[in-house]
C-alpha cells in the first residue's frame, strides 16, 4: 500500500509517496511490536507474561485494589474471572492511562458453553453431531462475551477421554479424535470468526495441552502415561485441528507427559506444537500450573518457572512465578532474554490481532452489553440446539412422545431446579433464570395435566450433596426422611397415567475436580425409581448426566430413557419440546456408556488383540473377555434412537480396487421407515485391515446429519481419499499403507454395513 503525503517547504509543495504497511499486516504488526518492545524494560516484558485472577473488584473501586497497583507498575498482561463491562472498562483504563507504556490488558474468562445464554454442556453439544449448530453456539458465546468486556475465552476444551469417572468428560466432545477435531475447528471458527479484531469475536484457547483426559483412574489432575503412537493417533488430533483452524492460544495441561509436567515439557510445547504443527500463537499455563510443578517434584519455584519458560510457556496463570523469578534466573544464566522477548512478543501479537492497540475499549461497549446479551433470539437458538443434543436411549412400546391428554406426574430432585440446568462451567450465567423441567413442560403443553412430587433428594448423603451443589447451584435439600419423600410421590402416582422422573447427576457432579468412582444414579434416586416401578405405572426417565453413566439397572427396569445432559438456559423448554414430540430426538452418543464401571476404559475404536472374542459370544476361555459381563457396552459410540426408524440399504463403493491418489465414493441409501419426520446421523467408519503397526477395528472418518420425512429416502455419499487412510507409524511418520480396508456405514458404531476393498500405491 502507498500513502501520498503533501509536504510544503517554503513556497514549494512536494508530493511524497511513502510505502506503508496496511494496518494489521504481519509486517505492520512486527514493526509496531518492535518499536514497542524497544521501549520496554525487562520487568515490563515479564509483566506481559503475567495473568493474575482478578479477585473481587467492585465497579468504581478498581483503582484501589492490589491488582490496580500491579497494573500501574506494568506487572500484568491480562486478567481473568472479572465480569461486567463497566468493571472491565475501569480496569482497562488503569492499564492504558496509568501504566508507563499504556499497553492494554487481555480479559479472559471460561466461556465454555455460552456466556449468559447457556448452551448444553460440550459433551451434549457434541452429541448433536451438528457442526454448524456447534459453531453457531460459539459465535453467540463470543458475541455476548465480547459485548461484556471479554476478549479471550479458555475454550475449546478438546481433551479426548475414555474414562467417564473423570468429571471433565462433560467439557469435551467425547472419545473420538475425528469428531473431536471437527468440533474443535467449529468452536475456533465460532469464537474467532474470520477477523479477530472485530468487536464481536474473541480469541480461543485450546486446552488442555496435552492428554489431560487420560488421567489415571479418572482422578482429576492425576498422572498420564501413554505411548507416542497413542498420543499422535488417538489423542493429539483435536488439539492439532484447533491449531490448524487458527486458534490464537493454547493452554498447557496440569498433568505430566512422559514423566515431565506438560507445563515444563519442551518436546510437547516447542517440538510438537510449534515446530511440527506450526503454531504461532501464545501458550498460557493452567491455573497455578507453574507453581504446582514444585509439588510435582521437579524443583523450587525459580527452577520450575525457568523450565516453563524454556519449554515454551508464554503466560503464567496465577502463579506470579515468571514475574518474580525470571530476572534472577537470567542473571544466573538459566534463562536467556531472547526467551522472554519471544514470549512477550507473542502476547503483544495477540493483543494486536484483537485490535486492542487500535482501541483498548473495543470490547467494552455498554450499549452492546445492554442489548446483545441473553436476547430472545439467542435463547431460541439455545433451545433448538439443546433439543438437538438429547439422546433417546430407550423407548419401548413408543411410550415417548408423551400424549398431551395423559395425566402426568413429574418427580425427582432435578424436576424443579433451575440452578442445575446449565451444567458445569457457567461463570457468567444467571442460574436462577434457567428454565427447569416442570415449568418447561407446563409451557410447552399448557393444557396438559401435570402434577409434581419431589420424591427424593439428590443423594441420601447430605455431605455428598453439599459437594455436588457448589457455586451456588443449590439442590434445595428437603430435611425429611427418604421414605416419606418416596411415599408422597407414590401416593401422587395413584392419580397419574404416566410418570416422568427427572433424575441423575447435579450440575457439579461433573466438571473440574468432580471425579466419581461410582457413575450410577445416586442411591436415593434409584430407590425412588424402584418404589415407583411397583405402582405399575409407565415411567419415563429424563436423565441428567455430565458423563457416560452406568444405568444398566434402569435400562433393564424402565421402558423409556431420554438423556438430556445439562441442556442450558432453555433446558425445560427443550425437554418439553422433545417429551411432547415437537422435536424428534436425533442426538447420538459421542462416548461409550459401559455396562459397569469395571469395563472402563471402554471405547469403540479399540484394537483387535491376538485373542479376540468371536462376534456374538460372551465367554470363551483364553479369549479377551470377562467372566462376569460381556465385552459389549450398554450403549455404543454413535448410538441414539428416534421417534421414527431408519433403514439402511444398498451400500455401494465406486470401486473395490483403488490405486494411488484417487477418490473412492462410498454411498448408502437411508430411508425413514417410520411415521414421523426425523433426523439421522449417518456415520462412516474405516478399518485398515493389515498395517505395519496394529490398527483400530473401526475409526470414524466422516458423518452427515440428514432430515427425512416419513417414507423418504436419501442416498448419502462419502468421498474417501488416501488422506483419510493416513496414520502415524512406528517411526511417527504420517502416511498411509496400501492393502485392504473395510468401509463401514451405519447409524451407530455397532450397527454398520460393511464392504471390503483394496487400495494400492
Ligand atoms: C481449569 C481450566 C480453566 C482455568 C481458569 C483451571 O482450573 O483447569 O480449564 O480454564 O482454571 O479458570
Amino acid at each position: 500500500m502507498k500513502k501520498i503525503v503533501l509536504l510544503a517547504i517554503g513556497s514549494s509543495i512536494f508530493l511524497l509517496t511513502i510505502a506503508q504497511q496496511p494496518a494489521g499486516s504481519p509486517a505492520a504488526m512486527k514493526s509496531f511490536i518492535d518499536n514497542l518492545m524497544s521501549k520496554m524494560t525487562l520487568e515490563e516484558k515479564l509483566g506481559q507474561l503475567n495473568l493474575p485472577a482478578a479477585g473481587d473488584i467492585t465497579t468504581g473501586q478498581a483503582a484501589n485494589t492490589n491488582i490496580a497497583k500491579k497494573i500501574r507498575d506494568g506487572q500484568v498482561g491480562g486478567l481473568f474471572n472479572i465480569k461486567g463491562v463497566e468493571k472491565i472498562r475501569d480496569v482497562q483504563r488503569i492499564a492504558v492511562e496509568q501504566s508507563r507504556l499504556k499497553i492494554p490488558l487481555l480479559f479472559g474468562m471460561d466461556v465454555i458453553h455460552g456466556y449468559r445464554t447457556i448452551f448444553p454442556i460440550p459433551l451434549g453439544l457434541s452429541a448433536s453431531w451438528d457442526i454448524q449448530a456447534i459453531e453457531r453456539s460459539a459465535q453467540i458465546a463470543a458475541a455476548e462475551a465480547s459485548a461484556d468486556g471479554i476478549s479471550w475465552t479458555f475454550s475449546p476444551m478438546v481433551d479426548i477421554s475414555r474414562d467417564p469417572r473423570w468429571g471433565r468428560v462433560a467439557e469435551g466432545a467425547g472419545e473420538d479424535p475425528y469428531l473431536g477435531g471437527e468440533v474443535a475447528k467449529a468452536m475456533v471458527r465460532g469464537y474467532q470468526g474470520s477477523n479477530l479484531a472485530k468487536d464481536n469475536t474473541i480469541m480461543a484457547c485450546v486446552k488442555h495441552f496435552a492428554l489431560y483426559g487420560a488421567s489415571e483412574a479418572g482422578r482429576d489432575y492425576n498422572t498420564t502415561d501413554m505411548s507416542r503412537q497413542r498420543m499422535f493417533n488417538e489423542y493429539f488430533l483435536p488439539y492439532k485441528a484447533a491449531v490448524d483452524a487458527g486458534a490464537g492460544s493454547v493452554m498447557a495441561s496440569f498433568n505430566e507427559v512422559d514423566g515431565v509436567p506438560a507445563t515444563a515439557n519442551k518436546w510437547l510445547m516447542t517440538e510438537v506444537l510449534r515446530r511440527q504443527w506450526g503454531f504461532n500463537g501464545f501458550v498460557v499455563s493452567d491455573y497455578t500450573g507453574i507453581a504446582e510443578m514444585v509439588e510435582h517434584g521437579i524443583g523450587d519455584t525459580a527452577t520450575v518457572a525457568a523450565r516453563a519458560l524454556n519449554a515454551g510457556i508464554d503466560m503464567d496463570m496465577v502463579s506470579d512465578a515468571l514475574l518474580n523469578t525470571i530476572a534472577a534466573s537470567i542473571k544466573k544464566g538459566i534463562v536467556n532474554t531472547a526467551q522472554v522477548d519471544a514470549a512477550c512478543r507473542r502476547i503483544l501479537e495477540a493483543k494486536y490481532k484483537l485490535g486492542l492497540f487500535d482501541d483498548p475499549y473495543r470490547y467494552c461497549n455498554p450499549a452492546r452489553a445492554a442489548k446483545e446479551i441473553y436476547t430472545q433470539a439467542h435463547r431460541n437458538e439455545a433451545r433448538t440446539i439443546a433439543a438437538e443434543s438429547m439422546v433417546l436411549l430407550k423407548n419401548d412400546g413408543n411410550i415417548l412422545p408423551l400424549k398431551k391428554t395423559s395425566k402426568i406426574l413429574l418427580v425427582g430432585p432435578l424436576a424443579d431446579n433451575a440452578q442445575n440446568m446449565p451444567g458445569t462451567w457457567t461463570v457468567a450465567a444467571e442460574h436462577a433464570q434457567a428454565i427447569p423441567v416442570l415449568s418447561g413442560m407446563q409451557m410447552t403443553a399448557p393444557n396438559t395435566n401435570i402434577s409434581f412430587a419431589r420424591g427424593s433428594n439428590l443423594s441420601e448423603d447430605a455431605k455428598f450433596e453439599e459437594r455436588a451443589g457448589m457455586f451456588g447451584k443449590s439442590l434445595n435439600r428437603i430435611d425429611m426422611p427418604a421414605g416419606d419423600l418416596i411415599a408422597d410421590a407414590v401416593r401422587a402416582a395413584a392419580d397419574a397415567d404416566i410418570i416422568v422422573a427427572a433424575v441423575g447427576e447435579s450440575a457439579e457432579m461433573s466438571g473440574e475436580s468432580s471425579s466419581r468412582t461410582n457413575i450410577q444414579i445416586p442411591q436415593a434416586q434409584k430407590d425412588l425409581l424402584q418404589a415407583l416401578k411397583k405402582t405399575g405405572k409407565p415411567i419415563v426417565i429424563v436423565l441428567f448426566a455430565g458423563r457416560p453413566m452406568d444405568i444398566s439397572q434402569e435400562a433393564k427396569d424402565f421402558p423409556a430413557i431420554i438423556n438430556v445432559w445439562f441442556p442450558g438456559s432453555e433446558a425445560g423448554m427443550a425437554i418439553g419440546d422433545v417429551l411432547f414430540g415437537a422435536v424428534n430426538p436425533s442426538g447420538k452418543l459421542t462416548a461409550t456408556w459401559p455396562q459397569n464401571i469395571g469395563q472402563i476404559p471402554l471405547f469403540y475404536n479399540h484394537k483387535n488383540t491376538g485373542r479376540p472374542l468371536p462376534e456374538g459370544q460372551w465367554f470363551q476361555k483364553f479369549k479377551t473377555n470377562y467372566l462376569d459381563v460381556t465385552n459389549e457396552p450398554l450403549y455404543p459410540f454413535g448410538y441414539g434412537l428416534s421417534y421414527t426408524s431408519f433403514t439402511y440399504s444398498n451400500m455401494k463403493l465406486s470401486s473395490t480396487n483403488m490405486q494411488g491418489n484417487g477418490t473412492l465414493t462410498a454411498s448408502i441409501t437411508v430411508t425413514n421407515s417410520g411415521k414421523v419426520a426425523g433426523k439421522e446421523v449417518v456415520q462412516l467408519y474405516l478399518r485398515d485391515v493389515v498395517g505395519s503397526t496394529t490398527r483400530p477395528l473401526q475409526e470414524l472418518k466422516g458423518f452427515e446429519k440428514i432430515s427425512l420425512q416419513p417414507g423418504e429416502s436419501k442416498t448419502v455419499s462419502f468421498n474417501i481419499t488416501p488422506e483419510q487412510l493416513k496414520f502415524y507409524n512406528y517411526d511417527l511418520m504420517y502416511d498411509w499403507e496400501p492393502g485392504e480396508f473395510d468401509i463401514m456405514i451405519g447409524g451407530s458404531s455397532a450397527k454398520v454395513q460393511k464392504l471390503r476393498m483394496q487400495w494400492s500405491k
